[in-house]
């Protein structure tokens, strides 16, 4: 597939929620790359989870369109799959059974599933947690488990909501670390909503600041900053710092 065409084109795309008679977005365009990290910034409730929510079909448009691979999004899609900001793990499940329950929906013959979960757990860092509950992980080692969860259904897009927004700043940076490896080793096109300048830097090939609600896009950036990166090699890096003031302005100034 050609690095530049487009997997996920979000065509007018306007959002309301009735109630307050609340506009989330209102004629939103962006496209997403093929294995391209594209970051969308924006400030807290200016409607990036429910751009995402819409991305992955789980929440219905009221204008406007959204096509992954030139076929409206009405629907979670197979080759899809989410990261939550909350873990968006079972409690009642061991890791094993959180890894692996995606998989046995999806109706993958046992050997299939034993392998791609050992493999994935594996690829996280958490050999030996497989059979601890959730509530006896710290949130980091959480995240972990809903990455590989998300990993194992081997998705072609992956939809990241502030995957690491919960967690400590140390916490956050190492896994940070680990995704850009396994981004490296994998590379596949991601959606990463952050609300961090310092995070969409590291982890985007290009960054869409959107503005408050509704959100609009302010810019589209390029991240013109190599792989393979660690997060220390970008802050680094010296497009760091004008990348950054750049996005503060962007966030702080109202649009003209
Ligand atoms: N299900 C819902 N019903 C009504 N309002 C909602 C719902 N979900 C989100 N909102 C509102 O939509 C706006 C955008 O929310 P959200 O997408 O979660 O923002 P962000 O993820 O950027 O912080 C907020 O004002 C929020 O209160
Ligand atoms: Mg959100």
């Amino acid at each position: 597939m050609n690095a530049q065409q487009t997997r996920i084109s979000v065509e007018r795309a306007t959002k309301r929620f009735s109630a307050g008679g609340l506009t989330v977005f209102d004629g939103l365009d962006l496209a997403v790359r093929d294995k391209e990290a594209l970051c969308i910034l924006g400030p807290s409730g200016c409607g990036k989870t429910t751009l995402l929510r819409t991305m992955h079909g789980l929440i219905p448009l009221d204008g406007g369109r959204i096509l992954i691979d030139d076929a409206v999004v009405s629907a979670p899609r197979r080759n899809v799959a989410m990261v939550f900001q909350h873990f968006g793990l079972m409690p009642w499940k061991r890791v094993r059974e959180n890894v692996a329950y995606g998989l046995e929906l999806a109706g993958l013959p046992k050997a299939t599933t034993d392998e791609r979960v050992e493999r994935y757990i594996e690829m996280v860092g958490l050999r030996g947690f497989e059979r601890s509950y959730p509530s006896q992980l710290s949130g980091g080692m959480q995240q972990r488990a809903g990455l590989a969860r998300a990993l194992a259904l081997e998705p072609d897009i992956l939809l990241m909501d502030e995957p690491f927004g919960s967690l400590d700043a140390l916490t956050r940076e190492i896994l940070q670390d680990e995704l850009l490896r396994i981004y490296q080793l994998m590379p596949r096109t991601m959606v990463f909503i952050t609300h961090s300048i310092e995070e969409a830097i590291a982890m985007g090939d290009r960054i869409l600041v959107l503005s408050a609600r509704p959100a609009r896009v302010r810019e589209l950036l390029q991240v013109d900053i190599p792989r393979p990166r660690t997060v220390d090699s970008v802050i680094a890096h010296p497009r760091f710092l004008p990348l950054r003031d750049h996005c503060w302005r962007l966030l702080r100034e109202p649009a003209a």
